[in-house]
């Protein structure tokens, strides 16, 4: 499928475990363009600052880190995923522990911090067509997106789909040792994850720039009742009439 507009940018906001990101991956694979999950970097400059014990409230410190951080996403095909590059390191596993997990909730309320990610997010759609996913997507990064979705999904259903991603993940993880993939499975229950993305969702709806928000031009979808195939032919039948077969 390819949109008719030459160069377009998609934009897919919502609550943490709304789908986004396995809906951006299923849409670009169909219409060809890359994807990119936000979130992945505000998670990657969560562990940075984790792992160097920067003081969030130094914001000399900050400014220099923030020059210092070398973020890259890059498409692995035999994975048909991103992977992100923390200064040449790969910690797509790595930034998704729910420690670093509620840390990039943290770090990302800081001004100077989100208008760096903003620059470059902006960057990565100046030579092609994107769709990317993120909280303020649709609000400030791409306020002139061709395409504005908003996805959104009730607390326990998302809460049980992260706890199956974790579950799943945990499992598969044959990288790790032993010892850190039976602390993963002790920290996986329902009720703390229910907890975290509640507290998330809280600290990324009140934060003072930036806050998950829906744009006033977004459409928003449901996606309590929906597989992210049903989720993404959604999308698709909207864009069908931007869309050449
Ligand atoms: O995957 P999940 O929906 O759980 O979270 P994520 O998209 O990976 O985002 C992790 C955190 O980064 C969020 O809780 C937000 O605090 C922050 N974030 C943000 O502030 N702005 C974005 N555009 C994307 C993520």
């Amino acid at each position: 499928m390819k949109i008719k507009r030459k160069k377009f940018v998609i934009t897919i906001d919502g609550p943490a475990s709304s789908g986004k990101s396995t809906t951006a991956k299923m849409l670009a694979k169909k219409l060809n363009c890359i994807y990119i999950d936000s979130g992945s970097m505000y998670r990657a400059v969560a562990l940075y600052l984790k792992d160097n014990s920067i003081d969030l409230e130094n914001e000399n410190a900050l400014k220099e880190v923030l020059y210092e951080i070398n973020i890259e996403i890059l498409y692995k095909p035999e994975k048909n995923e991103n992977a992100i590059f923390l200064n040449g390191k790969d910690v797509s596993t790595k930034i998704r522990n729910s420690e670093i997990t509620n840390y990039s909730s943290i770090i990302a309320k800081k001004k100077i911090i989100r208008e760096r990610m903003v620059e470059l997010q902006r960057k990565m759609a100046e030579t092609q067509s994107i769709i990317m996913d993120g909280r303020d997507i649709g609000t400030v990064v791409f306020p002139d997106a061709d395409f504005k979705f908003f996805l959104k999904a009730s607390i326990d259903e998302r809460a049980k789909r992260r706890f199956l991603e974790m579950k799943d993940k945990s499992a598969s993880s044959e990288t790790e040792s032993r010892f850190s993939r039976v602390w993963r499975m002790d920290n996986i229950s329902l009720g703390k994850i229910k907890k975290d993305l509640k507290w998330r969702d809280r600290t990324d709806s009140n934060r003072e720039i930036s806050p998950l928000k829906m744009a006033n031009d977004a459409i928003e979808i449901d996606t309590t009742n929906l597989t992210i195939e049903e989720q993404t032919q959604k999308i698709l039948d909207i864009l069908k009439y931007e869309i050449t077969l």
